[in-house]
C-alpha cells in the first residue's frame, strides 16, 4: 500500500494521506539554519547545533507522535469551526490533503469547507531564517470571513535543559513585541547575544504566552484562543514563551490571499546588544531589514527560485538514465539529497536522533564524504580539516566532535580502533574527486592544540601507524572499544544497567581483534600507498603495500573460516563469526569489506565469502548483519547481544553495510546480483509495501528488521545514516561504474545483463562528461571512445586542450 507518489519532474514526493505509518520527514536549510518538518507540519528548527541552539520546541516520544511543529490554523469566523490545513494538530477530515516534500522545502495543504490553503516552508540560502508562505483561496460560492493563525513554541535554547530543568526554566522566559514582530529573548539579558523572532506580513493580533494560547489542560488540537477566534496579545513572563499571529481575512468568491511568516535567528555583537545602550531592549537595527525583506512575497518567491537553482546545480553534477526507474530516481534526486542531509546533520537531528545526544561522528563524517564530495567539494575540504584537527597525536581519534566548538567530545572519548583509518578513506575520496593535492600540505592541529600543526598528510601517516601500533595476538588489529559495529564491545564486559556499552571498558584490550579492521586497513593502506606514490614517495608507498600484504597473509591464516571471513576474536581469544560458534556464525561486515577491498579475489575466498553471504544472510528485504541472531545477552560481546533478535546490530538488516556486499559482487563481476541486492533495500523500490516498510519511501533508513524479528521488513531510523553515502557510492561508482580515481574518471560498469545500457552526465573537475554505455555482450569488459577516438584502458583523462565537454562511449561485451 502507498501513501503518496513520486513526482520526479518536480523532484517531490507527494503524500496524499496524512496518517502515514510514521511521520514522514524532510529537512529545511542546508548551511547554518536548519529545520526538520513532517508531512503534518511537526518538527523543529535550530541554528547550527540541534542541542545548544534550538529555536523551537519538539516533544520527543509524544503521544500522539510528532508534536511541536509549525502549525497553521484556519477558522471560519462565521461558523466558528476551525481546522489545520496540515491535518495536525486538529486532525480534521480534509479534502485533497497533500504534502509535497521537495529539495529543501515542504508544502502542505488541503481544502476544508471550500477554503483551499497551502503553506510552503523553506529556508532561503545564506539566511538564518525560514519562510512560511500561506496561500488561501476561497472556493465557495459565497464570501468568507476567515482567521488565519500561525504558531510555534519557542525552545529555551538548550534542548536538553529545556526538556528537564523546569525549576529554573519556568521563570526565565522573556519576549518583546515590536511592530507586530515577536522576539524571543530568553537569557538575552545575560550571556546570550542571540534571539529568535517570528514575524507576519499582515497586521496581526498575537500571543506569546503558551498557556494564553492553548488554555489550561488543552493541547494543540484545541487552542482556546483559536476556538474563541481572538488572540489576546499576551506577553510571556516565564513559563512557555511562544509565538502566534492571527490575521483576519475577508475573502471574496474565488479570491486568493497570501500571508508570509518569517521565523528566524539573529546574533548581535556583545557590545551592541541593547538599543538604547544601557537598556534591556534588543537592538533590532540589523535584523529589521532582513525581516522586512522576506515578509515581501516577491522576495520570498525569488529566494525560493534561488533555492531551486542551488539544487539544480548540486544534483546536476551527476545524472543518469538507466532502464530502472528506482535507480534513476534515487541517484538523480533522493539519494543525493539524503547525502547532503547526512553531511549537514551527521547523526544529530531526525525523528530518531533527538539532536541532544550526539556530536558529529569521526567515522560517520568521513564516510559521509563518499556521498557528497562531488556536490560540495569546498565544504568537504573544510569538514576534512575540522575532523583531522580533532585527531590525537597518537593517530587515534575522538569518536565524536561538537559542531559548534569543533572540538573532540571528551565524554565519549576515543579508542574505536577503526576510526583513524576512515580519515584516509575520506581524504582519498576528496583527492579523487577534486585532484586538489594542496589539501595534504595544509597545516592541521592535533587535538585542536595551537602549535601542534602538521601537514594533513602526516595525519594520514599517523592513522596507519595507529593500527600498526595496535596489533593483537594473531597479528590482526585490536578492536578497542568497537570497530564499525559500535555494538561489538569486546572489552566492555558490562553487567551494570545504564552503563554505556561504547565507553565502558573493563578489559585492557590486548586480546580482542577485528578482521573487519584488518580488511579496512588493507583498503586504506592501499589508498595511502597510491597517494604516497603520487607524491613521489615510492619507498613509503612500498612500505604501506608491504604492510597490507602482511595483513592479507594474517587474514588468510587467522581470519578465514573455510567458507567465509571470520568477524573477530573476543577477549578470550575465541572466534566470532565462525561455523564453530553457536550463534553469530557469519557476519556481513568482514565479508563485505574484505571482498570490497579485493581480498581473496585471486584464490577463490572472495567468491566463496559472497556465496556464503547470499546463502546465510541475504533475505528478500536485504542482507542481515549476522546469523544466527544472538538469542541472549553475552557479557563478552556487549551491545550487539542486547537487542532482541532481528533488530539493529543483532541480525537486523543494517542498510549501511549492504552496499559493501554490492560492491563485493561487482568486484567479482556479478552485476545482476549486485543490482538485486541494491533493489532489495532501495526505498523507492519498496514504496508499494509502505505499510510494512513504514518509513519514508524516498530516503534510506538505517535498519530494516531482519528475519528473526516479528516485524521482518519494517524499517526504522530513516534519514541520518551512513546508508545514504554507501548506497550512492555503490550504485554510482561500482554498479554504474562511473568512478573517480586519482588520475581521472574511470568507467567500469558492472550492470545487470538485461540492461541494454545507460547514459549519464558527470561534471568532474570542471569538465562535463556525457557518457553512454551500450551492452553488446554479457560480460563486463569495456571498450571506450572519447570524442570518437578509442582509448586504452578505462580511465578517461582530463582533456589537455581545455575542452569543457567530452563525449564518452563505452561498449560492454
Ligand atoms: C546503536 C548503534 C550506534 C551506537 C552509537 C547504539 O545504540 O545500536 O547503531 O552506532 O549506539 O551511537
Ligand atoms: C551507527 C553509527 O553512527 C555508526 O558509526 C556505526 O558504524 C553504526 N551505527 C554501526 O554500529
Amino acid at each position: 500500500m502507498k501513501y503518496g507518489h513520486f513526482d520526479d519532474e518536480q523532484r517531490e514526493y507527494v503524500i496524499t494521506q496524512p496518517d502515514t505509518p510514521l511521520p514522514w520527514m524532510n529537512y529545511l536549510g542546508c548551511q547554518a539554519y536548519f529545520g526538520i518538518i513532517s508531512n503534518t507540519a511537526g518538527g523543529y528548527s535550530f541554528y547550527r547545533d540541534a542541542r545548544l541552539r534550538r529555536l523551537t520546541r519538539y516533544r520527543y516520544n509524544n503521544v500522539p507522535l510528532d508534536f511541536g511543529g509549525r502549525y497553521v490554523y484556519l477558522r471560519d469566523d462565521e461558523s466558528k469551526k476551525f481546522w489545520s490545513p496540515s491535518w495536525e494538530p486538529t486532525r480534521t477530515e480534509l479534502q485533497d490533503y497533500k504534502c509535497r516534500h521537495g529539495m529543501g522545502y515542504t508544502a502542505i495543504g488541503s481544502t476544508y469547507s471550500g477554503i483551499e490553503a497551502e503553506t510552503r516552508y523553506f529556508v532561503p540560502l545564506d539566511e538564518n531564517l525560514e519562510i512560511w508562505q500561506l496561500t488561501i483561496t476561497n472556493r465557495r460560492d459565497t464570501n468568507a470571513r476567515i482567521s488565519a493563525f500561525a504558531s510555534i513554541e519557542f525552545c529555551l535554547w538548550d534542548a536538553q535543559d529545556d526538556a528537564t530543568n523546569f525549576q529554573r526554566n519556568f521563570n526565565t522566559g522573556q519576549v518583546e513585541v515590536e511592530d507586530g514582530v515577536i522576539y524571543h529573548k530568553t537569557e538575552y539579558r545575560e550571556r546570550r547575544n542571540h534571539f529568535a523572532y517570528f514575524a507576519c506580513s499582515e497586521p496581526s493580533r498575537f500571543e506569546t504566552q503558551g498557556e494564553a494560547f492553548l488554555g489550561q489542560y488543552r493541547g494543540w488540537d484545541k487552542p482556546v484562543s483559536v476556538e474563541a477566534g481572538e488572540l489576546k496579545n499576551s506577553i510571556a513572563h516565564g513559563w512557555s514563551p511562544m509565538g502566534a499571529h492571527q490575521v483576519k481575512l475577508d475573502l471574496e468568491v474565488g479570491e486568493t490571499r497570501q500571508i508570509v511568516f518569517v521565523l528566524g535567528y539573529h546574533e548581535n555583537p556583545v557590545t551592541e546588544k541593547f538599543d538604547p545602550p544601557g537598556s534591556q531592549t534588543i537592538n533590532k537595527k540589523t535584523v529589521k531589514p532582513v525581516i522586512a525583506k522576506y515578509l515581501d512575497a516577491k522576495e520570498a518567491n525569488a529566494a525560493f527560485e534561488r533555492l531551486r537553482l542551488y539544487w539544480d546545480s548540486l544534483l546536476g553534477v551527476f545524472q543518469v538514465d538507466t532502464p530502472d526507474i528506482h535507480t534513476n530516481r534515487m541517484v538523480n534526486i533522493w539519494n543525493a539529497y539524503q547525502c547532503m542531509a547526512t553531511f549537514n546533520m551527521s547523526r544529530s537531528a531526525s525523528f530518531y536522533e533527538s539532536g541532544i545526544g550526539r556530536g558529529l561522528g569521526f567515522r560517520d563524517s568521513n564516510q559521509d564524504l563518499l556521498g557528497f564530495v562531488h556536490m560540495a567539494p569546498v565544504r568537504a575540504r573544510e569538514r576534512i580539516l575540522d575532523l583531522a584537527a580533532t585527531q590525537l597525536p597518537t593517530g587515534g581519534a575522538y569518536h565524536q566532535y561538537q559542531p559548534l566548538t569543533k572540538r573532540g567530545n571528551n565524554d565519549i572519548g576515543g579508542g574505536f580502533n577503526d576510526d583513524p583509518l576512515w580519515l584516509i578513506e575520506g581524504v582519498s575520496a576528496y583527492l579523487k574527486e577534486t585532484g586538489d593535492w594542496s589539501i595534504l600540505d595544509e597545516p592541521v592541529q592535533y587535538d585542536n592544540e595551537p602549535g601542534s600543526e602538521q601537514p594533513l598528510y602526516e595525519h594520514l601517516q599517523r592513522s596507519i601507524q595507529y593500527t600498526l601500533d595496535r596489533m593483537g595476538p594473531h597479528g590482526l588489529p585490536l578492536i578497542g572499544r568497537a570497530d564499525w559495529n559500535d555494538c561489538l564491545n569486546l572489552n566492555c564486559f558490562s553487567d551494570t544497567p545504564g552503563q554505556s556499552f561504547q565507553t565502558t571498558t573493563n578489559k585492557d584490550g590486548k586480546v580482542a581483534e577485528s578482521v573487519f579492521i584488518a580488511g579496512l586497513f588493507v583498503h586504506a593502506g592501499r589508498e595511502l600507498a597510491a597517494i604516497a606514490k603520487h607524491r613521489g614517495l615510492d619507498a613509503e608507498a612500498a612500505r604501506y603495500i608491504g604492510e597490507t600484504e602482511k595483513n592479507m597473509r594474517v587474514i588468510a591464516e587467522h581470519g578465514w573460516d573455510g567458507e567465509w571471513f571470520l568477524r573477530a576474536y573476543d577477549d578470550f581469544g575465541s572466534k566470532i563469526g565462525s561455523k564453530d560458534c553457536e550463534e553469530g556464525k557469519i557476519f556481513i561486515e568482514s565479508n563485505g569489506f574484505c571482498v570490497l577491498a579485493g581480498i581473496g579475489l585471486e584464490d577463490g575466498k572472495a567468491e566463496s565469502a559472497m556465496k556464503a553471504v547470499g546463502k546465510h544472510l541475504a533475505t528478500k528485504h536485504g542482507i542481515v548483519v549476522q546469523q544466527p541472531a544472538y538469542s541472549r545477552y553475552y557479557l563478552q560481546l556487549g551491545e550487539i547481544s542486547s537487542y532482541p533478535p532481528g533488530y539493529k546490530e543483532n541480525a537486523g538488516i543494517f542498510c549501511h553495510v549492504n552496499p559493501w556486499v554490492m560492491i563485493g559482487e561487482t568486484r567479482l563481476g556479478h552485476g545482476d546480483q549486485a543490482h538485486d541486492y541494491y533493489s532489495r533495500i532501495n526505498p523507492s523500490a519498496r514504496e508499494e509495501i509502505s505499510d510494512l516498510h513504514r518509513c519514508e519511501p524516498y530516503v534510506y533508513a538505517q535498519m530494516i528488521a531482519g528475519k528473526d524479528a516479528p516485524s521482518f521488513g519494517e524499517a526504522k531510523n530513516s534519514w541520518l545514516t551512513g546508508t545514504a553515502a554507501w548506497n550512492y557510492y555503490a550504485i554510482v561508482q561500482w554498479i554504474l561504474g562511473i568512478r573517480t580515481s586519482l588520475d581521472g574518471l574511470e568507467i567500469a560498469p558492472v550492470i545487470p545483463k538485461s540492461w541494454p545500457g545507460f547514459t549519464a552526465t558527470r561534471v568532474f573537475r570542471g569538465v562535463v562528461y556525457r557518457i553512454s554505455i551500450e551492452r553488446r555482450g554479457d560480460g563486463n569488459s569495456i571498450a571506450l571512445t572519447v570524442d570518437g577516438k578509442a582509448i586504452e584502458g578505462n580511465v578517461v583523462l582530463a582533456p589537455t586542450d581545455g575542452r569543457k565537454e567530452v563525449v564518452v562511449k563505452g561498449i560492454l561485451s
